[in-house]
């Protein structure tokens, strides 16, 4: 079927975009077939992609009448800088398939409304060129460049280039899982390219050689490379893609700055827990020694308050702010940012917290809670 040209962006946020669901519904009119694919795409039969939103959606929280919360607020410090809100937009590759302005549009609306955000090593605009027009904190997604030279390499570009953090991605060391964009057909378009790096150059396979282990797995970081890696950067470095509670005992003890509880948006192992399932077994794992962020499926304020009440310091967003991006670019983004920080703000205001700190596991109905974790 021959799909219609995407609509061009809005310049006006219409009165009934009121949520985050309201920017996926808008979004696919701006969004062509094959990209929308990628985009919404999970890994294999989506399970933990649809996991990941159910969680959330299920957990329920307790309302709190009559509380004071005059003077509340949401703001919290992440790596030494004070941020309005702990809604951080999660790394996306490639932002200039789905708008012309790609990567600058997403980073301004996050400095505008106080976010940090986190740019992905497979960009499409320059991590240089990003960090030049920021308006707020910039931190830098790692994907391992299949020896520790040119890893280093690019983590001394980040660093020079101003970026706060480094957010070393750790559960994506093989692509190519995606079934649902395969099926449609995606490829990124000639025109967006990954600017950062060049591509990967895999081992050549002998014959009866496994295209895993002895190709992708072959280059893929270790354990050994992390103890290397820490000993020579000197940004903060959290690590995206923990699940498991004693990988982030690990990490910790390896020296991460930081947890991001992750399963890449359901897009690499199907089959694996939702990110809240893993937020209370990581969150006791780091015993308060450094933040657990988390993400994967939070849509909306009360998502953000549940998070809390687990234990995150702070949340991303992925797929969101991609359809608020291809929407109504930078100002569809910012708008998006200031949905869900009002729909945090209520939530807190009805549950009885005046700041982040107030929040506990208290607000959650721990029934619920049960029944999922
Ligand atoms: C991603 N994600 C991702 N993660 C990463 O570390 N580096 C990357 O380059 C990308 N690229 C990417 C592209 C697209 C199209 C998507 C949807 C996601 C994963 C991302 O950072 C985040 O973990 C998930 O998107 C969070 O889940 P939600 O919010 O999309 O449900």
């Amino acid at each position: 079927m021959v799909q219609l040209m995407p609509a061009t962006p809005l310049t006006a946020i219409p009165t009934d975009i009121v949520c985050a669901a309201d920017y996926e519904r808008y979004a696919r009119n701006h969004i062509n077939d094959a990209a929308w694919a990628y985009l919404q795409g999970g890994a294999a039969d989506e399970l933990t992609f649809a996991a990941n939103c159910d969680a959330w959606r299920k957990l329920e929280l307790w309302p709190r009448a009559l509380a004071d919360v005059r003077n509340g607020h949401t703001r919290c410090t992440l790596f030494g800088d004070t941020l309005a809100h702990p809604i951080i937009l999660a790394p996306v590759a490639t932002q200039r398939v789905f708008h012309a302005e790609g990567e600058l549009a997403s980073v301004l609306a996050a400095g505008v409304m106080g976010s940090a955000a986190v740019v992905s090593t497979q960009a499409s605009i320059s991590l240089e060129n990003v960090a030049e027009n920021a308006q707020g904190p910039l931190w830098f997604q790692l994907y391992w460049q299949g020896s520790r030279a040119a890893t280093l390499t690019l983590i001394k570009r980040a660093e020079a280039a101003g970026y706060r953090a480094l957010v070393f991605t750790v559960d994506a060391p093989i692509s190519g899982v995606r079934n649902r964009e395969q099926r449609a057909g995606f490829s990124v378009p000639g025109q967006v390219t990954q600017v950062n790096v060049p591509p990967i150059t895999l081992p050549i396979l002998q014959e009866g050689k496994s295209a895993v282990f002895d190709g992708f797995m072959a280059i893929a970081p270790v354990w050994d490379d992390i103890n290397w890696l820490v000993n020579h950067i000197s940004l903060p470095i959290l690590f995206k893609g923990i699940m498991h509670a004693d990988d982030a005992s690990r990490a910790v003890t390896a020296g991460a700055a930081g947890i991001v509880v992750s399963n890449h948006g359901g897009r690499v192992l199907d089959s694996v827990p939702a990110t809240l399932s893993a937020l209370s077994g990581v969150v006791a794992a780091v015993n308060g020694a450094v933040p657990v962020l988390v993400d994967g499926g939070i849509r909306r304020g009360t998502d953000i308050i549940k998070a809390r009440a687990l234990g995150a310091t702070a949340v991303m967003i992925g797929r969101p702010y991609i359809h608020a991006l291809a929407t109504a670019g930078a100002l569809g983004v910012a708008h998006l940012i200031r949905l869900l920080r009002e729909e945090l703000e209520i939530a807190m205001a009805l549950t009885g917290c005046k700041t982040l700190d107030d929040i506990n596991q208290s607000v959650l109905r721990t029934d619920s809670a049960t029944e999922i974790l």
